[in-house]
């Protein structure tokens, strides 16, 4: 049996979510940090639970050929948490999130291989490369008073000089201990470099955030469209996200003139924007959000599209007492990491869409949901993956639901 700072030799399988790979030891499940399927390595027992272990590769006996040299110094076991794929060639990665998605939507979405092969997913990267795209880091303080980011599955902060993911300005600021800059009083360093060229730095204290450089409120380019948000709001964080999962929704939904829409879970408004522009200015475009700064953003951002409204809610309480009520041509969810629930997915069906279009950032919650829509007699048409976190174990995709009778 294992033991807690056990060092043992083994195999490593398959990847599995969470950014790790599945071994056996003596029957038990071990899942193993920095290891690549196939490899034969050294594996040090980072924790034991009833049933199964986690563990960190700490020597490599036998490499993949997928195995690289970490760009990042920080990308090691016990040091920095924040990526789990550096040692993994960035074609690779692709493959591994490709894998993952596969194996939730059989397991979770119970779908066939055939089903699952006939999607042909495929995880695509966006532009600009592996490194250097994160526009927005949330460093954490030490006790000390030094940025850095956290240990994985730990609130310890590891002190860096400089993250590499993270995008060219942000990492140009001096906010990190090498720069000798010090936060005694707060609990997390704020950082934002938008593709509207904007950089904004805030401490919070206490959950309140303070401005250190830069405006609160920041510009984002996106959807042909410029943007106003405020800088702690959420946003897309790769700079080509926003225009990757607009074009993908309206690759996937083909909106025709006259059609309305609902954009649940919508934010500041991207996706609402982009159905507007397609539907035409007749057509009646519902958005759904429940973060207050949000709607205050999609309404600002939206104002000269009349046609769309803005609802403040939350999606299952606007469905369940019909504020927004069907009949409905097309639907955009793009939920939070929890998706959408049962709750909304029925809801969302009965209101007789012709086409959904899912935007997920967690598969096994998207493959849940799934479940969902089959049970209703609705099909998975088509799916994209897309690679809007490097670097990480993180993917995004988006799925096309249908009725089965279409
Ligand atoms: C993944 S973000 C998507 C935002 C937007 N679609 C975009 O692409 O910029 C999810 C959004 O759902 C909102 N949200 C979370 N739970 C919600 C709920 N139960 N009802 C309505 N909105 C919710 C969050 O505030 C956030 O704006």
């Amino acid at each position: 049996m294992l033991e807690e700072v056990e060092r043992v030799e083994l195999t490593v399988g398959a990847v599995a979510p969470g950014g790790h790979c599945v071994a056996r030891v003596d029957g038990q499940v071990v899942f193993v940090r920095h290891a690549l399927p196939g490899e034969r390595v050294v594996a040090e027992v980072t924790e034991l639970h009833k049933g199964f272990a986690r563990a960190d590769a700490v020597e490599i006996l036998e490499a993949s050929p997928d195995r690289v040299e970490p760009p990042c110094p920080y990308a090691k076991p016990g040091r920095c948490g924040g990526c789990d794929l550096q040692h993994v060639a960035p074609a690779a990665q692709l493959a591994w999130k490709t894998d993952v998605v596969r194996e939730q939507l059989t397991r979770l979405g119970r779908l066939t291989d055939a089903e699952v092969d006939a999607l042909g997913v495929t995880v695509e990267a966006l532009p600009g490369g592996p490194l250097g795209w994160r526009s927005r880091v949330r460093y954490a303080v030490d006790a000390a008073g030094r940025a850095g980011l956290l240990k994985h599955r730990s609130h310890e902060v590891v002190p860096i000089d400089r993250c590499l993911i993270a995008h060219p300005a942000i990492q140009d600021l001096p906010v990190l201990p090498g720069s000798g800059a010090r936060w005694p009083d707060a609990e997390a360093v704020e950082t934002v470099a938008t593709t509207g060229g904007d950089v904004s730095v805030a401490t919070v204290t206490e959950g309140v955030a303070t401005a250190v450089s830069g405006s609160r409120t920041v510009r984002e380019v996106a959807a042909g469209r410029d943007w106003t948000l405020p800088a702690a709001g959420f946003w897309q964080v790769h700079p080509a996200a926003a225009d990757t999962l607009v074009a993908a929704v309206l690759d996937l939904l083909d909106p025709r003139p006259g059609e309305s829409a609902w954009d649940l879970y919508g934010g500041a408004g991207l996706f609402a924007a982009a159905l507007a522009g397609r539907v035409g200015p007749d057509a009646r475009v519902t958005l759904v959000e429940s973060a207050a700064q949000a709607v205050a953003a999609a309404r600002q951002n939206l104002a000269d599209l009349p046609r769309v409204e803005v609802v403040a809610a939350r999606v299952e309480t606007a469905l369940a007492r019909r504020r927004v009520t069907g009949p409905v041509d097309l639907v955009v969810l793009d939920p939070p990491r929890s998706g959408a629930g049962a709750a909304v997915v029925r809801d969302v069906v009965a209101a007789g869409p012709r086409a959904v279009a899912y935007v997920a950032c967690d598969p096994a919650a998207f493959a849940r949901d799934v479940r969902t829509f089959t049970t209703a007699g609705w099909r998975l048409a088509a799916l994209r993956g897309y690679d809007l976190f490097p670097m990480t174990q993180h993917v995004e995709l988006v799925g096309l639901f249908q009725p089965l009778s279409d």
